[in-house]
């Protein structure tokens, strides 16, 4: 059984759709500890509660420093001893600690085709705006390991998405999660849960 934590920050329709991919078999042999939420607002929140699934929230605000905040995130996490992490919309970033001592155990989507509009300051709407400005024809996501660097983990499988001619950064980011995301992180999370994945200097191979 693969024991997996959630880290989210806002609405939660990928969390959604690992609860419902558990739920319908699409992902197997897998169980969420626990959610985790740096914003006590998220909506992922009420939607971890309405299954029963052990929630808090967890900020960098109500720490005296990043240091202090990372150090009991990681502790938080280890205390937790999920098989892995996953980052579904999750906007803090991982501190260095917690890279190490879960190397190529924390998977992340990103909504981008990877290494197009990625790093930092790529997140939430800003990736579709600077995708339309930019007037690229096709889009999509990536789901990726993470590392020290942000975005640049090795990469587990990406999805396209066409642009269409009126797309707003708003219309853009819909189907981006309906037609990539929602589908690409749980069948990531399934291939590890199944030992499907596997990885060679630094590229992820599914066998
Ligand atoms: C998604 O677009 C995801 O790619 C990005 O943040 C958004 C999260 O949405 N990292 P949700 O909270 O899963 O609905």
């Amino acid at each position: 059984m693969l024991k997996i934590v959630v880290c989210v920050s806002g609405g939660g329709t990928n969390l959604q759709a690992i609860m419902d991919a558990i739920d319908n078999g699409k992902i197997t042999d897998t169980q969420i500890l626990a959610v985790i939420s740096n914003n006590a607002g998220a909506g992922a929140l009420k939607r971890a509660q309405s299954r029963g699934i052990y929630n808090f929230c967890m900020s960098p605000k109500s720490y005296p420093d990043r240091e202090a905040f990372n150090q009991a995130f990681t502790d938080k996490m280890t205390e937790l001893a999920p098989d892995i992490v996953v980052l579904a919309g999750f906007l803090v970033k991982i501190p260095p600690q917690m890279v190490r001592a879960f190397n190529n155990r924390i998977v992340n989507i990103h909504p981008s085709l990877i290494p197009s509009f990625c790093g930092v300051g790529y997140y939430g709407l800003k990736v579709h705006e600077k995708a339309l400005e930019r007037g690229v024809k096709v889009t999509g996501a990536t789901v990726h390991f993470v590392n020290d660097g942000m975005d640049e983990g090795p990469i587990i499988a990406q999805r396209s998405v066409m642009i269409e001619e009126n797309d707003t950064p708003e219309s853009l980011q819909r189907r981006v999660m309906e037609q990539a995301e929602w589908i690409l992180l749980p069948q990531a999370i399934d291939d590890i849960a199944n030992g499907r994945l596997e990885i060679r200097d630094g590229r992820v191979y599914r066998r």
